[in-house]
Formats: C-alpha cells, sequence, structure tokens
C-alpha cells in the first residue's frame, strides 16, 4: 500500500525521488488523520510556495484514485485514508508472506557477528551471556535481511594467564580434581596462583616463561593447554545448548598466533611502529588516543595485536562489508584504537564497516541465585533457575486451572530461557540491566512470557475454531472495528522495525514490537469474540489471529526465542 502512494506522490511531485518520498512517508498517530501521511514542508523551500497550498495542489493534481476513500489537506500534511477493505486486504496478505518482516537487501553480502567470545578456564558469566543473546538476535535480524552472517567465536585462549594457569596446575593441581570440577577447578588454581605470587613473585617470571614456551610450540604447554581448553568448551557449550544457540567458527586469539608477524610486518612498513620503553607501539596521539599496544619488551603479542590480525583475516576469508563486535562498553577505547590502527595502515573502510557494539552491565540485587561457589555467576545457573521457576509456575498453574500441559519440561526451558533472554534485549543495549525474578516472569508485564503467552493464546483460539476452513476466501469488508485494524496496522510495521533493528544494532525495537502487537492483539481479542456462528466473520477475524501468531513467532524468533503452542 505504503508503494501505491509513493506511486501516486511521485507521478504527481517533481524534485523528489522514490526514496526520499519514502523516507518522508508517516503513519499517522491517530485514525482521524488517515492511514499514510505527507508532509509537505521539505517541499515548501524548493516551491517557494507555503505548505499548505501546496498539499492542496497536490491533492487536486492526484484527483480520484480507486482504492483510495479520500485525501484531507490538513495545515502541511496531505492525509490518505485508503478504502477500508481494501487496506484491511493488503495488510492481511502482506503479513501473512512467507518472508514477511524479511527482505533480501543484504543480497547475501557477508556480515562478521564476534560476539560471546568467552575466557578460557574462566566462568561463563552473565556479561558474558549479554553479548552471547544480544549477538545471537542481531544475527537472525541480518540474516532475516538476506545478508550471509558469520557468528565468530573469538574465544580468549591465549595469553600470559595460560602461562600463569600451567605454573598453578603444575604446582598444587592434580587431573583428578580438574577433570570433576572444570572450569570451577581452573578458577581456584587461577586464585591461588595470584595469592602465592604475592609471596613469591619468581612465580610471575616462570609463567611468563611458560607462556613463551607455548608461543614456541612447546609440545608439553600446549598439551596442557588444550586440554583446558576443551574442559572449558565443554562447559561453554553446555551453556550454548541451553540458549538454543550455535557458531560458525569458534576461532579464538589463539588462531591468529601465527599471523600477528604479518601484522607487525606491515606496520613496520607503513612506518607506524615506534619503540616505548623496550615495547613496539602505535602512536595514537593526533586522535587523541593513548597509543595502540603491539608488542611487549619480550616481544609477545597482545589482545590487540591479535585482534589486527582477525581483522585482515576475516576481510581476506570472507570480504565482510561489516564486521561487528558486541562487548562490554569498557572495550570501547581498545575497538577505537585498533580500527583507527587499521585505517591508518590505508584501509579507508575501516571506518564505516567495523563497529563496536557495547552494551551496558547487568546488575543482579533482585535476583537471589544459588550460586555454585563464593560470589561467581555462571550464565549456566541463571538459565536453569528461570526453567526451574517457571517449571513452578506452570504446574501450579496447571493444578489451578485444571489445564493440561503436554509437554510440561520443554514449555519450562522454552519460556524461562526465553524470560531471561527477552529481559536482556527488552530496553536499549546500552542501559544497564536489571534482574528479577518478579519482573522476569511476570506473565503479563512486558515480558517474554507475555509474548509467548499471547502466541499460545492464538494457537489455542485457533485449535478450537467450529467448523473452520483453512482455505476459505476471506471477506475483508467485514473487518471495520478500530481495535482490528490497529492491530493490523500494528503487525505491519514489521518489516520497518526490522530494518530499523538492524540499522541501529538494537534488539530491543524487535522485542518492543513484540510486546505492542501482543498487547495490540489483546485488546482486539477483548473486544471480538473469534468462535462465533456467523461464519464470514469468523473466518474474517481467525484470519487476524492467524497473523498475529505468526509474526509474534517470527518477531521472537529473532530474539533467539521460540514460543511454546500451550503455555
Ligand atoms: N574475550 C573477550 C572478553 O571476554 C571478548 C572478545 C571480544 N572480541 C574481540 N575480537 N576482541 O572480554
Amino acid at each position: 500500500m505504503k508503494q501505491q502512494i509513493i506511486d501516486l506522490i511521485e507521478k504527481n511531485v517533481e524534485g523528489l525521488n522514490r526514496e526520499e518520498i519514502s523516507a518522508l512517508i508517516e503513519i499517522p498517530p491517530k485514525p482521524e488523520l488517515g492511514d499514510f501521511a505527507f508532509p509537505c514542508f521539505r517541499l515548501a523551500k524548493t516551491m517557494r510556495k507555503a505548505p499548505q497550498m501546496i498539499a492542496a495542489d497536490i491533492k487536486d493534481a492526484i484527483g480520484e484514485v480507486d482504492f483510495i476513500e479520500e485525501i484531507a489537506v490538513q495545515g502541511a500534511y496531505l492525509n490518505f485514508f485508503i478504502k477500508k477493505n481494501i487496506f484491511v486486504k493488503s495488510m492481511v496478505e502482506a503479513a501473512s508472506a512467507d518472508n514477511f518482516g524479511g527482505s533480501n537487501v543484504g543480497d547475501g553480502k557477508c556480515i562478521c557477528i564476534d560476539y560471546s567470545s568467552p575466557n578460557v578456564a574462566k566462568n561463563f558469566h552473565v556479561g558474558h551471556l549479554r553479548t552471547t543473546i544480544i549477538g545471537n538476535s542481531l544475527y537472525k535480524i541480518y540474516s532475516k535481511l538476506g545478508y550471509d552472517v558469520k557468528r565468530i567465536n573469538h574465544l580468549g585462549d591465549w595469553g600470559t594467564q595460560f602461562g600463569k594457569l600451567i605454573v598453578a596446575y603444575k604446582a598444587w593441581g592434580n587431573e583428578e580434581a580438574v577433570k570433576k570440577d572444570g572450569v570451577g577447578e581452573l578458577m581456584k588454581l587461577y586464585v591461588k596462583f595470584h595469592d602465592e605470587a604475592k609471596e613469591n613473585p619468581t612465580l610471575n617470571d616462570e609463567a611468563r616463561a611458560w607462556f613463551v614456551k607455548m608461543e614456541q610450540g612447546d609440545e608439553e604447554a600446549l598439551k596442557i593447554w588444550q586440554w583446558f581448553k576443551d574442559i572449558s568448551l565443554i562447559e561453554y557449550k553446555r551453556t550454548y545448548d541451553l540458549l538454543g544457540m550455535d557458531f560458525d567458527y569458534y576461532l579464538g586469539e589463539s588462531f591468529y598466533r601465527d599471523k600477528t608477524d604479518d601484522v607487525v610486518n606491515k606496520l613496520t612498513s607503513a612506518n607506524l611502529l615506534t619503540e616505548s620503553e623496550g615495547a613496539k607501539i602505535v602512536d595514537l596521539e593526533a586522535y587523541d588516543m593513548a597509543p595502540c599496544l603491539i608488542l611487549k619488551n619480550d616481544g609477545s603479542s597482545i589482545y590487540a595485536t591479535r585482534d589486527l590480525a582477525a581483522i585482515f583475516y576475516r576481510k581476506d576469508t570472507y570480504n565482510f562489508v561489516k564486521c561487528l563486535y558486541v562487548t562490554g562498553q569498557e572495550q570501547k577505547l581498545h575497538f577505537s584504537q585498533v580500527f583507527k590502527v587499521v585505517e591508518l595502515l590505508g584501509n579507508e573502510w575501516a571506518k564505516d564497516q567495523l563497529v563496536h557494539i557495547p552494551y551496558g552491565l547487568v546488575s543482579l540485587e533482585g535476583a537471589k541465585l544459588s550460586t555454585r561457589s563464593g560470589n561467581i555467576i555462571y550464565a549456566e545457573d541463571i538459565l536453569l533457575e528461570a526453567v526451574s521457576k517457571v517449571k513452578d509456575i506452570i504446574i501450579e498453574n496447571m493444578e489451578k486451572k485444571g489445564q493440561d500441559i503436554q509437554d510440561v519440561d520443554g514449555t519450562a526451558k522454552m519460556v524461562g530461557v526465553g524470560a531471561v533472554l527477552f529481559n536482556d534485549l527488552y530496553n536499549q543495549r546500552i542501559k544497564d540491566v536489571s534482574f528479577s525474578w518478579d519482573k522476569l516472569l511476570n506473565f503479563n508485564g512486558e515480558t517474554g512470557p507475555y509474548v509467548q503467552y499471547t502466541y499460545a493464546r492464538c494457537s489455542s483460539i485457533l485449535r478450537g475454531l467450529d467448523n473452520y476452513d483453512e482455505n476459505a476466501d476471506i471477506d475483508y469488508s467485514l473487518i471495520t472495528d478500530a481495535a482490528s485494524i490497529d492491530l493490523l496496522k500494528e503487525i505491519n510495521r514489521f518489516p520497518q522495525v526490522v530494518v530499523d533493528a538492524a540499522d541501529k544494532y538494537e534488539p530491543s525495537q524487535i522485542a518492543r514490537f513484540a510486546v505492542a502487537v501482543a498487547q495490540s492483539f489483546n485488546k482486539f481479542y477483548n473486544e471480538n469474540r473469534i468462535n462465533i456462528d456467523d461464519s464470514a466473520l469468523k473466518h474474517a477475524r481467525a484470519a487476524l489471529v492467524k497473523i498475529t501468531r505468526k509474526t509474534i513467532k517470527d518477531a521472537m524468533l529473532l530474539l533467539g526465542i521460540d514460543c511454546p503452542e500451550q503455555m
């Protein structure tokens, strides 16, 4: 419908192309202002006429149109009222299309998303939960727009900390304990190392020596390191399974260890490296930034060096149009430095193709968690606790309402995990996330469970319809009430919402849209009975339930959340 309005304006107005017209067209907030509005302020400048007059002239030029009820001039706006039945039909049909909300603007172009990326031998904590959830949602959103997205897990699996761990393991560790407690035991060893090193600083030299051995390919060192990494990955994968998430590549920092020399060579030929206290740096003073450290005084590479190597590797291998990095805000400077260095090496594309996507902190004050050790919080524990709480709620509801839910465990998992994800994605990512079980699991709030519940309600309405024919012709002229039209308009925002979410790297736009559709549906459902005798009206209303159900599911999938048929 919008395209047809654009056609009309394009034919009757000079000096604006389709894209400009499309950007100007608004969806009025109130039905009294029509279905589409076109503001004429901008034209006033070029045409040197009052916008009201321009609006009136365009209206005259357009004249009668078969699908339009009325065009009204209100102030500087042209308000288009589409013939109701035509509008309803077009909205239902658009929303029924398989790829509704999606498009092929991405045209197979590659986007790399670097996210999750926990640090080996450390626990997968709530901060890593956020990058995982946001990164996964961006992957879904960009895929929906036709991009070829590479999900990259840039594991923190290289660096001096592994030298420390090897020293600690050899001094105080044993195989049994590590096998039994995995990452928990490795973290204890790490803490022990730091305690002991305070008394006995030579331990630090030993640790450095072991890392140097690792960098030189020493067999024993690498064997222990690989073992620690395997153990960590088993735990991380348990969390990913619970989340229903996966990666295309697990290419951690260690993957780039033989690619950092090339970075150093590039920087040397470009005359960008300077010495500073024995270390090699790129001076970034001209850009108001601290220098980017490339090689330490013992010649070993660091985090930034490996990130530089990763960027060149990804550009060569995937030819990305964008490479996104989802991490906490505290890494802002690190990425600004690294991106600047890439640019200084003559790569203009670094300016708009490398994007850091920061997010806020998680505060757990509102959630009492039974943590396994001290105050170290594992993402896995939060997810499992959510699932178990939801299971209790479901069982209680079943007893109270005499409801029979077929797959209690499956539903509890979908809803519990979904609630955590939704809570994380509902607010702008840069905001801090507060975590309270009451808020997160409120089936009536702006929550995952509320949206899923609305989905399950749609499914149950459709299951319960008498004499319903899936393929019956629909009489769209029967849908006239405000609640139905509002619902249709809400649903039809989906394609634009997906585009906006992608442009701003902001899954919250999808989460908010899902809540808006659910609220709009519940209003519609309050005012419209569905399973009625009037067959034509029943079928027309059921068509709305169907597209609501489908749109909610598709929107939730973009957040990484599935919806249960019963709840
Ligand atoms: N391992 C890092 C951390 O836990 C995140 C890595 C982000 N990605 C990157 N290419 N630097 O903080």
